[in-house]
């Protein structure tokens, strides 16, 4: 969907979200159990400038990782970071072993054979400055060379552009392991009203595996309100709103999720929020 600089971020398509935000490790990603991406197909619903589905791909050992957005201009944006993130990567002659910096640093070491399977060969991300690709311009992406290629950054990520909420892309055909739902769902709430915000769990629902993993962090419903002064059609959305947030839980479970699991509660100021973890049991 071509949505217009002009107009306002009515769907949370903000420009530069990431520079508002900015991290080396998402903390919202630290929050989770270290496994949860390993080998998995990840689908990121709302990826504005797809930093953290690189990160994902990148860092977590993902086999498959696809960001998908509303705003075409967001998602031109994630593939350029795709590529950004590919030229400060260490270069795949090193045995890279988990970063300094990688989540999983500091907790309890295993045998190496046993961590090296854990995360195989995970290159340092930041190992070139962003300097590097303002000089050189960023580095060109390789072919995959094998088939292990294709599960590794960046060969691993893709991004479409499309109303998620309403429309399908063609990898969710085969299925996730795992949605992440990144502060998003307030935006899907206003636009589409109680209607919209079931809809879209359900769809969440129908593309998970059995066993599928919802990774939710919803926004409170405090910030609802300077949300929906942004544009009209929100403002008269919000006033047939019944559901809060505090009503996901029991709005999943309906539709056939466990209950959550509180993984924490993350970020600053405004952008201080819980994130959840949902199982599909049903
Ligand atoms: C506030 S941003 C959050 C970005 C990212 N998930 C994060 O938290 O780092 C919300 C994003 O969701 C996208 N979005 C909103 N409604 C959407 C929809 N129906 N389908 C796909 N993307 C959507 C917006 O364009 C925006 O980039």
């Amino acid at each position: 969907m071509n949505i217009s600089s002009n107009t306002q971020p009515i769907h949370g398509n903000y420009r530069g979200y990431y520079t508002k935000r900015p991290f080396v490790h998402d903390p919202r990603l630290t929050l989770l159990p270290t496994s949860i991406f390993k080998d998995a197909r990840v689908l990121d619903v709302g990826c504005n400038e797809g930093w953290v589905t690189c990160e994902i791909a990148q860092s977590w050992g993902a086999r498959r990782v696809i960001g998908v957005d509303i705003d075409d201009t967001l998602v031109r944006a994630a593939w350029k970071r795709r590529r950004t993130v590919w030229s400060q990567q260490e270069p795949a002659t090193h045995e890279a072993t988990p970063a300094d910096d990688h989540p999983s640093k500091g907790k309890k070491r295993k045998k190496c054979s046993e961590e090296c399977h854990e995360f195989p060969r995970i290159p340092r991300p930041e190992y070139f400055p962003a300097s590097c690709e303002h000089m050189f311009s960023p580095l060109p992406i390789p072919a995959a060379r094998s088939p292990e290629d294709a599960h590794t950054f960046p060969h691993n990520v893709m991004f479409y552009t499309a109303d998620w909420v309403n429309h399908d892309i063609p990898e969710d055909a085969n299925q996730y392991d795992v949605v992440v739902a990144f502060s998003i769902s307030k935006w899907i709430h206003l636009n589409g009203g109680d209607e919209g915000l079931r809809c879209f769990f359900h769809r969440v629902h129908s593309v998970l595996l059995p066993g599928g993993k919802f990774v939710l962090e919803p926004q409170e419903w405090e910030t609802y309100a300077k949300a929906r002064r942004m544009d009209a059609k929100l403002k008269e959305n919000a006033k047939s709103l019944q559901l809060r947030p505090e009503d996901f839980e029991r709005v999943l479970s309906e539709i056939g999720f466990g209950p959550a699991q509180h993984v924490g509660i993350t970020g600053e100021g405004g952008f201080r929020r819980p994130v959840d973890i949902y199982v599909k049991t049903g």
